[in-house]
C-alpha cells in the first residue's frame, strides 16, 4: 500500500473501476471529478455507469469502508495526494488521431499547482495516449507551467490498463501483467510501491515503451479478430464449421483460441479508435502500418455481412425485422461503435422495421436512434417478424430453441455472433443461418 491518498483525475469508467479497485485493497483514495451529479453519486456510494459488479463495490468502498471519496476541489485533491493518475478520456478526431484536449487543460492546472507547491508530486498517465505524448507534450506543459524539473521536482510516468468492460473489476484484481513506464528511480520506485501487493508479472519499461504496449495490445487483439472474421467470411462457401477451425489453429499454443471468435466485427470505445490512433501515428511517421488499414476496412464492412445474407434469403424491404442486442457487447450498456447500431441504420435505409430487444435497454429510448423501436421483451420484438438477427452474445440468447421463435412471420434467424445450438434447429421450422459456417 501507498502511505498516502492516491489520487485519480476523471471518474469515468477507468478511473472509477481503478479508484474503487485500489480501495478495495485497503489503499486510501480520492477522486477528482468536475460533474457536480457524479460526485454526490459516487459518495453516497451509488455507482454513475453500469459495470458488472461495480455498484456493490462502490458501496463497499464508500459507505462501509470509507476509502473513496469524490471532490471537485482541486487545490484540496492536489493537496491531499503525493500521486495522481489521469483517467481522462482521448477521443478520435475525424483524422484518426487522439484529441489531447481534455488531459492537455488538467496537466496545465496541475503544473500551476505544482508551481506553487515545495512537496514532491507523481503524475501518472493512465488515458491512453500514442508513444511520445507523455515525454513529449505533457512533460513540456507541467515543466514550462510549474518552471520545475522532470525526476528532480516532480515524477512523471505511464501505467496502462488493460481493463476489459463488463469485467473490469477482475481484469484489475487478477491482472495477466501490469506495466509500469518511467524514465527516472523516484517515479519507478513509486509505481513499484503502489503495486506491491500484486502477483502477476510487473514490467518497468520506459514512458513510449508503456504507451506503445498499450497500444499494441489492442491493435493485435483487433487484428486477430479481423483476421479470423476474414477467413469466417470465406468458409461460408464451403461445408466448414469455424468452431472446428479455431480449434484446429488455436491449439497450436503460439497461435492460442483465446479471443479468436468470429463474428460481426470489433466495437466499443477502445479498438476502433487505439486502432485509428496507431495507424494515423504511423502515417505521420511515414511508415504507414498497411494491417491496421486492413483490419479497420474488415471490421467497417464486418456487421452488412449479416445484412447481405438476409438479402440473400428474403426480401426485406417494408417487413419487420428484430435484432436482439445493443450494446457493442453482453454486459455492458456501452452502444459506442456497435455493429448493432451500423446494422440498424442499414436496415432502415432499407426500408425495413426495425425492432431491438436487448436486456440492458428495456424500458430505455434511445432519441439518437427514434426510427428504431426498442422493445420491452423479447417477444415483443419477434412477434410478427420477418427475421430475426442477433448481434450481442447476451447469456439469455445463447439457449433460444426454435420453439422461442413461434411468433415471427417468417422463421428466418441470422445468429451473427455464433452462439445457437445448430443442433436444436435441425428438422425444426425455424431456419437457422450461423455466420462463418457453410451452406448459406
Ligand atoms: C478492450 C481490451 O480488450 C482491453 O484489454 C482494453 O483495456 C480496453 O479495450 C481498453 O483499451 O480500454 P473492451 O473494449 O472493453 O476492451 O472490449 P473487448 O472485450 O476487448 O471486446 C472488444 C470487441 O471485440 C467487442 O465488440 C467484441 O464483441 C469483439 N470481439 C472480442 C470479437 O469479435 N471476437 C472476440 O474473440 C473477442
Amino acid at each position: 500500500m501507498y502511505e498516502s491518498q492516491i489520487g485519480f483525475i476523471g471518474t469515468g469508467y477507468v478511473g472509477l473501476v481503478t479508484a474503487a479497485c485500489f480501495a478495495k485493497l485497503g489503499q486510501d483514495v480520492l477522486c477528482l471529478e468536475i460533474d457536480n451529479d457524479k460526485i454526490q453519486s459516487i459518495n453516497n456510494g451509488i455507482s454513475p455507469i453500469y459495470e458488472t459488479g461495480l455498484q456493490d463495490l462502490l458501496f463497499e468502498v464508500v459507505k462501509k469502508k470509507r476509502k473513496l471519496y469524490a471532490t471537485n476541489d482541486r487545490k484540496l485533491f492536489f493537496d491531499k495526494c503525493d500521486i495522481f493518475f489521469i483517467c481522462l478520456p482521448t477521443p478520435s478526431n475525424s483524422d484518426g488521431s487522439i484529441n489531447l484536449k481534455f488531459i492537455l487543460d488538467e496537466i496545465k492546472e496541475i503544473a500551476i499547482l505544482l508551481s506553487k507547491s515545495d512537496s514532491y508530486k507523481t503524475i501518472i498517465i493512465k488515458s491512453t495516449v500514442v508513444p511520445g505524448t507523455t515525454n513529449g507534450k505533457i512533460k513540456n506543459i507541467l515543466e514550462k507551467y510549474s518552471n520545475k524539473c522532470v525526476g528532480t521536482d516532480f515524477g512523471l510516468g505511464v501505467n496502462p490498463e488493460f481493463l476489459m468492460e463488463g469485467s473490469a473489476i477482475d481484469n484489475f484484481l487478477n491482472p495477466d501483467r501490469i506495466i509500469l513506464g518511467s524514465n527516472e528511480i523516484n517515479t519507478k520506485n513509486t509505481l513499484s510501491k503502489i503495486y506491491n501487493n500484486f502477483n502477476c508479472p510487473i514490467f518497468h519499461v520506459t514512458i513510449d515503451e508503456g504507451e506503445m504496449i498499450k497500444y499494441v495490445s489492442n491493435s493485435f487483439l483487433a487484428t486477430k479478430i479481423s483476421f479470423i472474421n476474414e477467413i469466417a467470411n470465406l468458409s461460408e462457401f464451403f461445408n466448414i464449421n469455424m468452431d472446428n477451425i479455431v480449434k484446429g489453429i488455436g491449439s497450436d499454443h503460439r497461435i492460442s483460441n483465446k479471443f479468436f471468435r468470429s463474428g460481426l466485427g470489433f466495437g466499443g470505445s477502445c479498438f476502433p479508435k487505439d486502432v485509428k490512433a496507431l495507424l494515423h501515428l504511423s502515417k505521420k511517421y511515414e511508415n504507414e502500418l498497411n494491417i491496421l488499414k486492413s483490419t479497420l476496412e474488415i471490421n467497417n464492412k464486418q456487421p452488412y455481412r449479416a445484412i447481405q445474407i438476409l438479402n440473400n434469403n428474403i426480401d426485406a424491404f417494408n417487413k419487420k425485422i428484430t435484432i436482439l442486442g445493443l450494446s457493442f457487447k453482453p454486459n455492458t450498456d456501452d452502444i459506442r461503435e456497435s455493429p448493432s447500431l451500423k446494422i440498424c441504420d442499414e436496415l432502415v435505409k432499407q426500408g425495413c422495421e426495425v425492432h431491438v430487444y436487448d436486456p440492458i435497454y428495456v424500458g430505455k429510448s434511445l432519441p439518437t436512434h427514434d426510427y428504431i423501436t426498442i422493445s420491452n421483451s423479447f417477444n415483443e420484438a419477434i412477434k410478427d417478424s420477418s427475421a430475426v438477427i442477433l448481434v450481442t452474445e447476451w447469456a439469455e440468447f445463447k439457449n433460444l430453441n426454435p420453439s422461442d421463435f413461434h411468433l415471427m412471420k417468417h422463421k428466418l434467424v441470422i445468429d451473427g455472433r455464433r452462439v445457437l445450438n445448430e443442433k436444436s434447429f435441425i428438422n425444426s421450422n425455424v431456419k437457422l443461418i450461423i455466420l462463418g459456417n457453410g451452406n448459406k
